[in-house]
């Protein structure tokens, strides 16, 4: 195969990475799509040249033009259109997070194991600039070892984004701790290199949620003069203060990593501004990133890094494309993946790992903290 015919279910939203899979002279191509939204695939035909699109995803399947497939629909559907695909005998994208529960996932790398085909996880924080600076910086031991890991995540207009529509609700997602925080969860497994093994969890819905009926929409309130939350939008304006958002805005996790590293994770949705603050701390020092474009390191008293001076900071160019950059790489990364079966920079068990923390952690916190174990890989499956 010297071109890779992608089918793309869920056109719209993350289903714009299309785009970087269309490349009609080079190694791969728009093949089709699937969505349930006709809009959306009238909008997706004038942008791929009229290509073959359906409101039922398994006549997508049922493609022989189509070698490969991105689920970017909702997350309750990867679980269903990823086994799907796979037994059609395609190679998939998934976006994050893999599944909304731990059995799901397991189903998903027990299907891909058979199937023989390729299988990726979305993760493409792990192809944004600062997070391989920082991972180097740790891999080369320059803090020591690690013990011990503190995530911030300002989710800066939690509302606009989480809370009109589908994600609010955890029969959709599970919980904003997986769904948000599924690429933040495995940042932290990235940067140290370990899995985590227990978690206990504590949040609570703070500002969203509410008593307004659950048909309420942006457009129709009559206090869409004066709410902070209001939205002009045809798809995402349910109210962010009905009484079916369940999703809790205000999460804290703290999980025991193998090898004994502590790690907490902190997503608020409710913050002025939008932000993630990751600080690793090691044995002789810690390197943190202020933000994604600035990282810096501090060592120890008396522990030089650079002469003279026990700190150094690091200022990291803007890159362009979607996430930092990171959308065409990883794009790029599953046709290397599918083509020459060059390892892509994340594994399906790592997109498992993930999950597990997400759904373990709600669990807790839906259990007033109870510390809960991950638990073990279904069998035959290894990294
Ligand atoms: N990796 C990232 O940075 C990133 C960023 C955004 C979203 N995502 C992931 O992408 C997925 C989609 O998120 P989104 O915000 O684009 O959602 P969305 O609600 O915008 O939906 C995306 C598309 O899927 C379609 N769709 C909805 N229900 C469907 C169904 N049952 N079957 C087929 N298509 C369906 C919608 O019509 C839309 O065209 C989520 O799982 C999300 O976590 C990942």
């Amino acid at each position: 195969m010297k071109q890779v015919r992608m089918g793309i279910i869920g056109v719209g939203g993350r289903g714009g990475i299309a785009a970087h899979w269309h490349k009609p002279e080079g190694n791969s191509v728009i093949a089709a799509g699937a969505d349930v939204s006709a809009k959306n695939l009238e909008t997706f035909r004038g942008k791929y040249g009229n290509v073959f699109t359906t409101t039922d995803y398994k006549e997508l399947l049922k493609r022989k033009d189509v070698d490969a497939v991105a689920v970017t629909s909702p997350d309750w559907t990867h679980e269903e259109y990823a086994i799907a695909a796979l037994r059609a005998g395609k190679h998939v994208y998934c976006e994050k997070p893999m599944a909304i529960t731990i059995a799901g996932c397991d189903r998903i790398l027990l299907e891909a194991k058979k199937s023989g085909k390729k299988f990726m996880v979305g993760f493409n924080m792990r192809y944004m600039s600062v997070f391989p600076v920082m991972k180097d910086i740790i891999e080369r031991g320059v803090i020591g070892e690690v013990k011990a890991v503190w995530v911030r995540h300002f989710v800066g207009l939690g509302g606009q984004f989480y809370y009109h529509d589908w994600h609010a609700n955890s029969k959709n997602s599970t919980g904003l701790l997986l769904q948000k925080g599924s690429h933040d969860i495995d940042m932290i497994h990235y940067l140290t290199g370990k899995y985590t093994k227990k978690v206990s969890a504590f949040g609570s819905l703070d500002y969203f949620g509410g008593n307004k009926p659950n048909d309420l929409r942006c457009r129709n309130c009559r206090e869409k003069d004066t709410c902070w939350e209001f939205v002009k939008s045809e798809t995402m304006d349910q109210c962010c203060f009905r009484k079916e958002v369940d999703v809790e805005d205000n999460n804290i996790v703290i999980m025991e990593l193998e090898g004994g590293i502590k790690a907490s994770y902190l997503q608020c949705h409710f913050t002025p501004e939008y932000l993630r603050n990751y600080v690793i701390i090691g044995t002789e020092g810690r390197v943190e990133c202020v933000n994604e474009e600035k990282v810096v390191i501090k060592m120890r008293p008396g522990v030089k890094l650079v002469k003279n001076s026990t700190d150094k900071e690091l200022t990291l160019k803007p890159v362009e494309g979607g996430h930092g950059g990171a959308d065409p790489v990883i794009c790029g990364d599953f046709i290397d993946y599918v083509l020459t079966g060059k390892k892509p920079k994340t594994t399906p068990v790592a997109g498992r790992q993930s999950v597990a923390v997400g759904c373990l952690g709600t669990e807790s916190i839906r259990k007033g903290g109870k510390v809960l174990a991950v638990p073990p890989l279904p069998k035959g499956i290894k990294e």
